[in-house]
């Protein structure tokens, strides 16, 4: 029997819930908003999954929604993260990964990075002055690299650089993941 899924999402301009949605669809499961996750409604699913975005370094939500899970005893069967850093930025994603997660975390929690882009159309005020700044104080920047020079382009403009093809090591891990938990039944 395949397994109920929740796919717990926090997402302000809309590529996590883009790629929530794009994960429920693929599994069967149900995409939903952070806010809308009571204790009652979580404990009704056999997984559960987070998603939210990168935020000046930070996985926005984590905290909380960590708190959450410990405190109803339930145990979180995948995180993703989007973010605008392209996934061929290995040695900063990992480096991410370890700036926020705790090291039980990044032995047991099975994690995945989704690059998404960046939409000033949708962001809020303080998001938005956020990037001004940052993209200000790149431009500013004195000696900058060649990456640098172009980062500091690329953040300046809304862009999409996300993609279904980005979901696919969490859809193959949900799949392996459904498959031994079968075995180990029978
Ligand atoms: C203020 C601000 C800070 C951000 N910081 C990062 C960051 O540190 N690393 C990164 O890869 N993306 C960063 N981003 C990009 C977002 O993580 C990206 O747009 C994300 O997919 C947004 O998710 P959402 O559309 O679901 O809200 C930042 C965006 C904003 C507005």
């Amino acid at each position: 029997m395949s397994k109920s899924t929740l796919i717990l999402y926090k997402s302000k301009t809309g590529f996590t819930k883009r790629y929530a949605n794009i994960i429920a669809k693929e599994t069967g499961g149900t995409a939903m908003g952070c806010k809308d996750g009571t204790p009652k409604l979580l404990a009704s699913f056999d997984r559960i999954l987070f998603g939210s975005r990168m935020h000046a370094g930070r996985i926005d939500g984590l905290s909380k929604a960590r708190n959450l899970f410990q405190k109803n005893g339930i145990k979180l069967s995948a995180l993703f993260v989007t973010g605008a850093m392209p996934n061929t930025e290995t040695e900063a994603i990992e480096e991410m990964w370890k700036n926020n997660l705790t090291s039980e975390e990044l032995t047991s929690l099975p994690h995945f990075y989704m690059q998404s882009g960046l939409c000033y159309e949708k962001m809020n005020f303080i998001d938005k002055t956020m990037m001004r700044v940052f993209s200000f104080m790149m431009k500013q920047k004195k000696h900058k690299t060649p990456e640098e020079i172009l980062f500091s382009e690329i953040l300046a403009r809304s862009y999409d650089i996300s993609s279904e093809e980005y979901v696919q090591p969490l859809l193959r891990y949900l799949t392996e993941d459904s498959s031994v938990k079968e075995h180990q039944k029978m």
